[in-house]
């Protein structure tokens, strides 16, 4: 299949549909109308949203699914999240709306905030993975959001990576991954955030969250009190322990390198990173480190070693809309061995290293913990 890729200019990125004056959305739907008239008939069409780059197709078209899953490689048991323009939408697909999520849709819609709903009965359930819930969010991205409102129709997208690689931050990750599998690639330029949407389980109470994101659990709180973080957040879920989020189980953003985190005060940290890299290297691997701007010079005294920064440890917004952009840039060295440093896990922190804890298999050292491999 020939794969149409279609720039669309890179200044919506970063920007939201709350701030596109009535003019620029007008010119910006009639850039789409291909797009969204190929999401109709049942293709498919990768598309920016804020979080990550998405893989659209008919949510209520049991086929659009089957290709989505094709196209990605992605097991048919982990569902797919559904775009909406509208919150009217929400009535075709939800079967009750609760108290709660009216709450966070009022606070967070459009925006990067997934909720867990109960389906209504004719949601197919190659969308929702078999399940009886689905998962909703309203993208603020303009592109996202006028395509979406172009085609009139609820949109599922998974994130448009090949099933198992790091999400893709911009239009030409989604080329690498999926060029020739589907109908079109809409270039919007770099996303703002980076990681992908934050999915709240809004069908018990309290709440749960099942995948951290940019909205943090203090901002879920805010609005609604008390919120529960699903285990499978934090730690590798237990053999046989199914996570919530059917996805969370898959081994995920994996670059091609084999990644050990070195978690610590930064001083050993840098230390020990140091020093399990120039074992490695006697050992003959090629070696590379995910550093900060604020460390990186540290790692850089030994001219083989592949060092690239994600930003400013201080800039955790920084860190997340990189952090995706430097696994990918990984995977085109011949680095066979990545050692990376850590974050606090918390608010934004939280989200940033519960997909570098998946991309690492759970790997992990303590910098002060001297017998540990
Ligand atoms: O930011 C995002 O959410 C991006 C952009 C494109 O919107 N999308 C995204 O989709 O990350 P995906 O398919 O890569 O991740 C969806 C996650 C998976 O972990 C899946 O298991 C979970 O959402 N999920 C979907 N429906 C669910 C449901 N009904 N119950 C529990 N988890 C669900
Ligand atoms: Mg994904």
């Amino acid at each position: 299949m020939d794969t149409k890729y279609i720039k669309i200019p890179a200044s919506f990125g970063g920007r939201s549909i709350r701030d596109v004056s009535e003019e620029e959305l007008e010119q910006l739907k009639r850039q789409l109308l291909e797009a969204a008239e190929i999401l109709k008939s049942g293709g498919l069409v990768a598309f920016p949203t804020e979080t990550v780059y998405g893989l659209g197709g008919d949510a209520k078209n049991p086929m659009a699914a089957q290709k989505i899953y094709a196209a990605k490689g992605r097991p048919s048991d982990n569902p797919l999240i559904v775009h909406i323009a509208r919150t009217d939408q929400l009535k075709g697909l939800a079967a009750e709306v609760p108290e709660t999520a009216e709450k966070l849709i009022r606070a967070f819609w459009p925006g990067p905030l997934t909720l867990i709903l109960r389906k209504r009965q004719d949601v197919p359930y190659s969308t929702t993975g078999g399940l009886d819930t689905v998962a909703v969010r309203m993208p603020e991205h303009p592109v996202a959001w006028a395509l979406i409102d172009a085609s009139g129709i609820a949109v599922a997208a998974p994130s448009a990576n090949a099933s198992g690689r790091p999400s893709p931050t911009r239009a030409e990750h989604v080329a690498e991954d999926l060029s020739g599998k589907i109908d079109v690639i809409l270039d919007g330029g770099d996303v703002g955030i980076g990681i992908e949407s934050t999915i709240v389980d809004v069908t018990v109470k309290p709440s749960v969250i099942l995948r951290p994101g940019y909205i943090t659990k203090e901002m879920l709180e805010a609005v609604d009190g008390r919120v529960d973080l699903d285990p499978a957040i934090t730690e590798k879920p237990a053999e046989g322990v199914r996570p919530k989020a059917p996805g969370m189980k898959y081994r995920h953003y994996a670059p091609r390198a084999e990644l050990t985190l070195v978690a610590g005060s930064r001083s050993k940290v840098i230390e020990r990173i140091c020093r399990e890299a120039k074992k490695a290297q006697s050992e003959g691997h090629i070696v590379g480190i995910i550093a900060t701007d604020e460390t990186e010079s540290c790692y850089q005294k030994k001219p083989e070693w592949i060092v690239k920064s994600v930003g400013s440890g201080k800039n955790l917004p920084a860190v997340a809309r990189n952090m995706f952009r430097v696994l990918r840039e990984f995977d085109q060295t011949n680095a066979e061995v990545l050692f990376a440093e850590t974050f606090p896990e918390e608010e934004l922190g939280q989200a940033i290293m519960n997909r570098l804890k998946k991309a690492a298999g759970y790997r992990i050292i303590q910098a002060e913990n001297e017998d540990e491999v």
